[in-house]
This record gives C-alpha cells, sequence and structure tokens, in this order.
C-alpha cells in the first residue's frame, strides 16, 4: 500500500485541492512547489481543513538537487505530478518558458525518480490533447496531438515522453489524466483558484464581474456550431476532480505496470450562456454579458466521454454545475473578505 505521496505543484489550484482529499484518505502527502503561481499559506490553510499539516518544500522541479533532497528525507511511494506553467496566451509569446518549465522539469523529475526507484506517476495531462475533436462525446482512443499552442503541446509531448519511460523500463505505473475544465472550490472558502491579473478562464472570470472587479463578462462568439451559439465545455468541480486522483493512485497500487489513460470530466457539455444562467440563479441577480468576437484558438464543443474512469477507477464525477457556481462565488467573496 503507498503512503508517502510526492505532489509536484501542491499549493496550487487542483494540486491544494488533491492534498485536502489524499490526508482525508489517509496518505501523507509531501508538497514540492517553487510558488511561482500559488502562495506558502495555501499549506496554512490545507492544516486549516483537515488538521494536518502537509510537509512542504519550495523547490524547482528543474532543479535536480534539491529533489533528491526530498527523496532522500521521505520513502517516497508515488508521485502526483501537478507542476506546470499553464497561461495558454503566455505560452505562445514565450514557448521556450514553458518547454524548459513543463519539459525539462518533468524530465529532470523522472530521472530523481528513477535514482530513488520510485516508478509510479500520477501525471496532470489535459484535453487540449485532443486538439479539436472530431466527435464529441471524446473517448480515450480519439487522435491526439493537434495543440495549436506551446502549452497544449507540452502536454502532448509529457505523455509521448511517459509513453517511452515506460517501454524502456516496464516496472513503471504511470496514469495520464486528462482533466477537462476544473471550476469550484473547496466549500471551506479557503482554497480555490485565484488568477493574477486578468483571469483567461471563464469561471473567474465570472466570479470577478460578479463581485464588480469587472463591468461584463466578454462572451466569446455566438456563432459556433452549438445549442446557442456560445462554446460548448466540460465543467467538472475540483473537489471531483481531487476525488479521481486518489482513484489512481488505488489503481496504481494494485494494478502495477502500464501507462493507463483517463480522461476525467463529467460527459455533459454546457455552453458559455448555460454558465452564466447557472451562475446568475446563484448570485440571485442577472450577470452582465456582452457579445463578444471568437477568441483565436477556441473549438466549439469539448466535452468527456467519461466510461474508461468510471468503469476502471470507479470514478464518478457527482457535483452539478450549481455546486460549481455556488463554491466558485463562495471562495470570490472570501478573497474579498480577506482584502
Ligand atoms: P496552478 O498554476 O494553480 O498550479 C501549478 C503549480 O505548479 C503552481 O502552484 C506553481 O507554483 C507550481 N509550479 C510551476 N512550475 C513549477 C516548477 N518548475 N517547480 C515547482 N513548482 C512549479 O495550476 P492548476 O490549475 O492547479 O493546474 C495543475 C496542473 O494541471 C498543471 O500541470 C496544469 O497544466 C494541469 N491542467 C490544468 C487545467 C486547468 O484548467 N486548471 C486543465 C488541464 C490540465
Ligand atoms: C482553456 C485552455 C486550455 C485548457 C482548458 C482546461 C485557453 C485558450 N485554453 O480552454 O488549454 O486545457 O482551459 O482548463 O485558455 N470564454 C468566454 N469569455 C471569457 C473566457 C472564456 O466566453 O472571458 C469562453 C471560451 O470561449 C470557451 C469557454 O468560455 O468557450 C471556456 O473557456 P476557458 O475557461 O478559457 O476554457 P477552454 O477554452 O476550454
Amino acid at each position: 500500500m503507498y503512503k508517502n505521496i510526492l505532489v509536484t505543484g501542491g499549493t496550487g489550484y487542483i494540486g491544494s485541492h488533491t492534498v485536502v482529499e489524499l490526508i482525508t484518505a489517509g496518505y501523507t502527502p509531501i508538497i514540492v512547489d517553487n510558488l511561482s503561481n500559488s502562495k506558502a499559506d495555501v499549506v496554512d490553510r490545507i492544516e486549516k481543513i483537515t488538521g494536518v499539516r502537509p510537509a512542504f518544500y519550495p523547490y524547482d522541479i528543474n532543479d535536480a538537487e534539491s529533489l533528491r533532497k526530498v527523496f532522500s528525507s521521505h520513502k517516497i511511494d508515488s508521485v502526483i505530478h501537478f507542476a506546470g506553467l499553464k497561461a495558454v496566451g503566455e505560452s505562445v509569446a514565450l514557448p521556450l518558458k514553458y518547454y524548459r518549465n513543463n519539459i525539462t522539469g518533468t524530465v529532470t523529475l523522472i530521472e530523481v525518480m528513477k535514482e530513488y526507484q520510485v516508478k509510479s506517476l500520477v501525471f496532470s495531462s489535459s484535453a487540449t490533447v485532443y486538439g479539436d475533436p472530431e466527435v464529441v462525446p471524446i473517448t480515450e482512443e480519439a487522435k491526439v496531438g493537434g495543440c495549436t499552442n506551446p502549452y497544449g503541446k507540452t502536454k502532448y509531448f509529457i505523455e509521448e515522453i511517459l509513453k517511452d519511460v515506460y517501454v524502456s523500463d516496464n516496472s513503471f505505473d504511470i496514469a495520464l489524466l486528462r482533466y477537462f475544465n476544473p471550476v469550484g472550490a473547496h466549500e471551506s472558502g479557503l482554497i480555490g483558484e485565484n488568477p493574477n491579473g486578468i483571469p483567461n478562464n471563464l469561471m473567474p472570470y465570472i466570479t470577478q464581474v460578479a463581485i464588480g472587479k469587472r463591468p461584463h463578462l466578454n462572451v466569446f462568439g455566438n456563432d459556433y456550431d452549438t445549442h446557442d451559439g456560445t462554446g460548448v465545455r466540460d465543467y467538472i468541480h475540483v473537489v471531483d476532480l481531487a476525488k479521481g486522483h486518489i482513484c489512481a493512485l488505488k489503481k496504481l497500487e494494485k494494478e502495477a505496470n502500464g501507462v493507463f489513460i483517463y480522461n476525467l470530466g463529467t460527459g455533459k457539455g454546457y455552453s458559455v450562456l448555460d454558465m452564466v444562467k447557472a451562475f446568475s440563479k446563484v448570485l440571485g441577480r442577472p450577470l452582465p454579458y456582452q457579445i463578444a468576437p471568437r477568441r483565436a484558438g477556441d473549438i466549439a464543443t469539448c466535452y468527456a466521454d467519461p466510461t474508461l474512469a468510471e468503469k476502471e477507477l470507479g470514478f464518478k464525477a457527482v457535483y452539478d454545475l450549481e455546486k460549481m457556481c455556488a463554491d466558485s462565488w463562495h471562495f470570490q467573496q472570501c478573497l474579498k473578505d480577506e482584502e
């Protein structure tokens, strides 16, 4: 049985929720995060929620010597690897920064894992590896690699690298988890997504409009081939997503050796206007929005076929859109109270 789980990127949005779920499930998470996109006080918040303070190292995964210190101090059973940069627009402007951080960082991590005979890994991949899907819902069998930006390409390349690592050493146990669109926050309001600057993603933009930080939401395009013309996505509550990682660990624990690939989504597609409607209901007033031009690189529709994760991992997302909106909104209000 696994006990000590190294969580790279563990103070980030998805990582912090997963650390909470790991503690709740009886594991001992050890966090490595260079705080490039998160704050050290997340560790205090995790302790507040769970009553347990996880070990935390403010290290960069590109720094092998620092990683060795962590592997020497803890007998690591498995690694959940979230650490990475994720801003699509920035990746177009600064591709080498993304290739260095995400790809070289992952290679360094795997090299150190091998030195310490740690061969169990859960990797944060993304539905972005499917590019513009030919068919929805998207199964894990769908074609991958049509990514239009360097961020997406790092996810695709890392998946390929990890498959090669397994071919070279069949004693590895690897889960590639392809996330759809994580939203929501822990219901305590203590952890959630708090992007710097203008949010790129829909839900943080909506909550900033609701709190009065921005005048209105720009709906990027209303002429897509969807039920109301706006883009359709598979939004999944971050707590559900976090639990998916526990399911993946349990799979690797009992069924060793292989590269296992799973979509983590709900299987339901909602449009931007569906999101506006659901959020307005939670808010108790209409959310102001305007129709704006399409955003470059966007696709019309993307949602998962979640059947394989349910069958093989016993994973099923349970939180609905109303809960996703309510928890996102609660977190935004808690942030405001802290200001
Ligand atoms: P996040 O930015 O909140 O968390 C990533 C964390 O990794 C941050 O705390 C950051 O400080 C840390 N980090 C980055 N580079 C590092 C390095 N070199 N060394 C150590 N720490 C480093 O992002 P998130 O939304 O929690 O995403 C986690 C992972 O899931 C990322 O790999 C992301 O690409 C992937 N993912 C996210 C989404 C999404 O919509 N949020 C969707 C699909 C996949
Ligand atoms: C984004 C990332 C993608 C990542 C995925 C999962 C971009 C371009 N792509 O995709 O790489 O894998 O998240 O987290 O960032 N929208 C608006 N107005 C806004 C913001 C978004 O109308 O202000 C629309 C978009 O056009 C889209 C939907 O809302 O139809 C969701 O957008 P977003 O939250 O950015 O996620 P993705 O585009 O799916």
